[in-house]
């Protein structure tokens, strides 16, 4: 049950301290078991990469004000996305964006793929992407790594091989975590806590709901932790 062990302590914190985001349902939405339109968080999730919450929020706004679904956002200009795009950077990301969207449009009748394999095979997601709407909109278990999740594992569990050497027992150790009760949830949770707690420098120890198990704390090496190899 997941309501037990470190993955129901995580889920118990995020109830309470979850980021509010526009990507995301409030909490009563949560608990009534309602899931985010996976069109706004396939959206937020390519806005994210290489950018942050804060400089995404504004962003996300105007594109969901202008093209509210992925039936609109096929029917755009390229010249409109690529205006309202402008300051978010990488270019290549907003004409995927747009290949993305006109494939679901019509090749999948407006529905995103609701699994990790579907998604992958869309233009311009990987499989980071993939795993993180088929987890947040579909709550699907899949295992979402990016550098906070690597960098939250590599503390709780006391990893101490440097990145990227790291990389797969990282990935295997965030799997073994993911519970099959609301595992999008628990991704975003992960997110959550390595954005606001178990953050690069100075980490707030003593808020986390990963204090107890965590091995690195235990060491007094949380801040040290992942290390990383010499370029
Ligand atoms: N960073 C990447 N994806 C995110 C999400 N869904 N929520 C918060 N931060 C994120």
């Amino acid at each position: 049950d997941a309501s037990d062990g470190p993955s129901g302590d995580l889920l118990a914190w995020y109830d309470v301290h979850a980021r509010v985001l526009p990507w995301r349902t409030g909490p009563e939405e949560r608990r009534a078991g309602v899931r985010p339109d996976p069109y706004r968080v396939w959206l937020s999730e390519i806005m994210l990469q290489q950018t942050t919450v804060a400089a995404v929020r504004a962003y996300f706004r105007a594109f969901t004000e202008r093209w509210p679904t992925v039936q609109a956002l096929a029917e755009a200009e390229d010249d409109a996305v690529m205006a309202e795009w402008a300051g978010l950077g990488y270019y290549a990301r907003a004409r995927n964006l747009l290949k993305c969207a006109r494939v679901v449009a019509r090749e999948h009748g407006g529905d995103f793929p609701d699994t990790v394999e579907g998604l992958r095979a869309l233009p311009g997601i990987g499989p980071y992407t993939a795993a993180a709407v088929a987890a947040i909109a579909f709550d699907r278990p899949a295992v979402v790594v990016d550098g906070n999740v690597e960098r939250v594992m590599a503390r709780l569990h006391g990893v101490e091989t440097p990145l990227p050497a790291a990389k797969k027992e990282l990935t295997a150790l965030a799997a073994a975590l993911t519970p099959q009760e609301r595992p999008g949830d628990h991704a975003q949770a992960v997110m959550d806590l390595g954005a606001t707690i178990c953050t690069p420098r100075n980490p707030a120890c003593g808020l986390c709901p990963w204090r107890a198990p965590c091995v690195a704390r235990a060491a007094g090496i949380a801040a040290e932790l992942p290390r990383k190899s010499p370029k």
